[in-house]
């Protein structure tokens, strides 16, 4: 989704450098353009145009604009194509409001024609500029700059939030209406933003703000209102101990490989989380509920189809997942006050999982635990108990290290609820989850030093590869789906993951001479699989193999590095390694074929619209 960021400074010098400089932390969240409004001495200069923070800033010398305060918005085009005059920030009739959004305008198209009726002059096609048209028509009633904020918001319905300020005033307004808004006090300068690495470069105190609220910016204070009376709230900054460097690359060429090699720290951090004081309360809420909702979209849902293979094993519970946008017209009405939905979303913001959310809670049904791993998200603050992913800052479009966390919460939470209601015996479950503990850091690490090198040999036999599968059995079901969403997200290939068995049921016909199929597998499931490798193998197909050595599978590969071999361990500890050569796969042909794996066309890293 788009990113906002505005600023109010002391220093008048300074305002473009210091939005580039912080708006471009949110670059994962949009990138089909990029546009600044900065205000000095009562006049705005506005520049924007398609492209990223670098290549807009390169072209209109953004970094260079003076003022004291201003905007900055980085888009992902849903209304109205990606083109220049639907770049944001916009302007109202005249050059005197300005301002930008993050989020959805429902109405976009009533609204638009009340404002043209009433002689508002509307440019673009993007539903941001209504909510400086909103702020505006307010002026005009009320000719007051609170008020007029205050009231704009009456008029717009959809989740969104959005950042405005008039030529001649000193202050900044931001709202907050379902989309995530973040403020920060520094040394004589105010930010408000979309998240958090955009404010970290400037300061460490930061305000969380809930929707319904409003903020007033200047440059030495940061005040909070709620919109619904205007009445102002006592909110103090906090300190935030996220550190700024997270959203670094750190030497490596992209944030994906990057964030790859952090997994073996990320397995420590979140193993310290689920051993840390909340456990039993989290195992409690699974052991109290009479169903149990596995809710997530993307990546974080194939995780969740991994989650599911654990609780059936290791705590004999069903759970029932499904996709955010599926979810209330699949399993809606099976839903009742005594269920446990677990909401899984990286950013905490997904408007497919807060539809859920919110549904849940208006209905009464049941508990809400929030698996996340931004702190300060909405889920985290709504849901009634939440689970941090400790993985630090994911900045690459495509998700790996929270994919891994949640993965591990999932394994960790089976073998604990199994131990506590007497599915597993609790050796066997103290013992599972010291293997979580002591061994998979190291397994982590020796997977990604030992695939590293085969999947990046790999990679370079397949660049002319357009169209493959990706096939999983049992545990590893989730994992082929996963490695087959990482291959389309970044090397634009048709990459289909589904379960190997499924795949004789039709997809089979596909397969010609070197149609290359790709099989995640564990030494439990690999006499199966053989099965579903021979029907490829007997069509000619050429078979990829991700898992562990095994003799049996050698003769089902032509070349070392079609199999990509991780280390050996527990047949439960294998299905979370597997993932890891389809990562690096995925990065390394992405590279190979001249693509940023950071930043794939299309896609936005945090997605507040339905
Ligand atoms: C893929 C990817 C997406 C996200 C999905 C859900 O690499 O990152 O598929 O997993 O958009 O996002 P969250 O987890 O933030 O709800």
């Amino acid at each position: 989704m788009c990113g906002i960021t505005g600023i109010v400074t002391r220093n008048s010098d300074e305002i473009g450098e210091l939005l580039v400089r912080c708006s471009s932390k949110l670059t994962y969240r949009g990138y089909d353009s990029v546009g600044v409004a900065a205000v000095r001495n009562g006049i705005v200069d506005l520049r924007k145009d398609v492209g990223t923070v670098d290549e807009v800033n390169k072209l209109l010398g953004l970094s260079q604009m003076k003022g004291d305060r201003g905007i900055a918005q980085l888009r992902w085009a849903t209304y109205g194509a990606p083109t220049k005059v639907n770049a944001q920030p916009h302007f109202g009739c005249e050059e005197v409001f300005y301002g930008a959004h993050n989020g959805n305008i429902h109405n976009y198209v009533e609204y638009k024609k009340e404002l043209l009726e009433t002689g508002h002059i509307v440019r673009s096609e993007n539903d941001g500029e209504l909510c400086v048209h909103a702020v505006d028509k307010y002026y005009e009633e009320t000719g007051d700059m609170f008020e007029a904020v205050r009231k704009s918001t009456d008029d717009l319905h959809g989740a969104f939030a959005y950042a405005v300020g008039r030529a001649d005033e000193p202050e900044i307004y931001a709202v907050k209406m379902g989309s995530s808004l973040v403020a920060g006090v520094a040394n004589e300068a105010t930010i408000v933003s979309s998240d958090l690495p955009s404010v970290l470069p400037l300061t460490n105190n930061v305000i969380y703000l809930a929707d319904g609220e409003m903020l007033v910016l200047t440059h030495d204070d940061v005040k909070v209102f709620r919109i619904e009376d205007g009445k102002q709230l006592d909110r103090k900054p906090e300190l935030s101990n996220v550190d700024a460097r997270a959203a670094e690359k750190g030497g490596y060429p992209h944030f994906m490989l990057k964030e790859i090699n952090e997994q073996p720290k990320v397995v420590q951090d979140v193993m310290g989380v689920l051993e840390g004081q909340h456990s039993d309360e989290w195992i409690k809420m699974f052991a109290d509920a009479s169903r149990h909702f596995l809710v997530a979209c993307g990546s974080s849902y194939n995780a969740s189809i991994v989650g599911t293979y654990y609780f059936n094993r290791l705590a004999g519970i069903p759970i029932i997942h499904g996709l955010g946008g599926q979810f209330d017209l699949m399993y809606g009405q099976t839903m009742n006050e005594d269920s446990l939905s677990i909401l899984v979303s990286q950013s905490g913001e997904t408007k497919d999982i807060m539809n859920v959310l919110k549904r849940v809670k208006e209905k009464n049904l049941g508990k809400t635990l929030g698996i996340l791993n931004v702190i300060g998200s909405t889920l985290m603050f709504e849901s009634d108990s939440y689970i941090p992913m400790a993985c630090g800052y994911e900045v690459s479009v495509p998700a790996t290290k929270t994919y891994y966390s949640q993965s591990i919460i999932f394994a960790y939470l089976a073998a604990k609820l199994g131990e506590y209601n007497g599915h597993i015996d609790p050796s066997e479950a103290r013992s599972f989850v010291g293997m979580l503990k002591n061994d998979l850091p190291r397994l982590t690490q020796e997977t990604i030093d030992r695939t590293g090198i085969l999947a990046k040999n790999l990679a370079r036999t397949m660049l002319d590869v357009k169209d493959l599968y990706c096939l999983g059995y049992g545990f590893t079901d989730g994992v082929a789906r996963e490695g087959a969403l990482k291959i389309k997200e970044i090397c634009y290939n048709h990459c289909e993951g589904m379960y190997s068995s499924e795949f004789k049921h039709g997809p089979l016909s596909i397969v010609t001479k070197n149609y290359p199929v790709i099989f995640a597998t564990t030494p439990e499931d690999s006499w199966m699989v053989i099965n579903h490798i021979n029907e490829v193998r007997a069509r000619y197909g050429r078979t990829i193999i991700v898992g562990e050595h095994e003799e049996k599978l050698e003769p089902y590969i032509d070349n070392k590095h079609d199999y990509l071999i991780v280390p050996k361990s527990d047949v439960l500890i294998n299905p979370i390694l597997d993932v890891i050569p389809l990562q690096l796969l995925s990065y390394f042909l992405s590279v190979d074929l001249g693509i940023n794996p950071d930043l794939p066309r299309n896609l936005s890293k945090t997605l507040t619209v339905d």
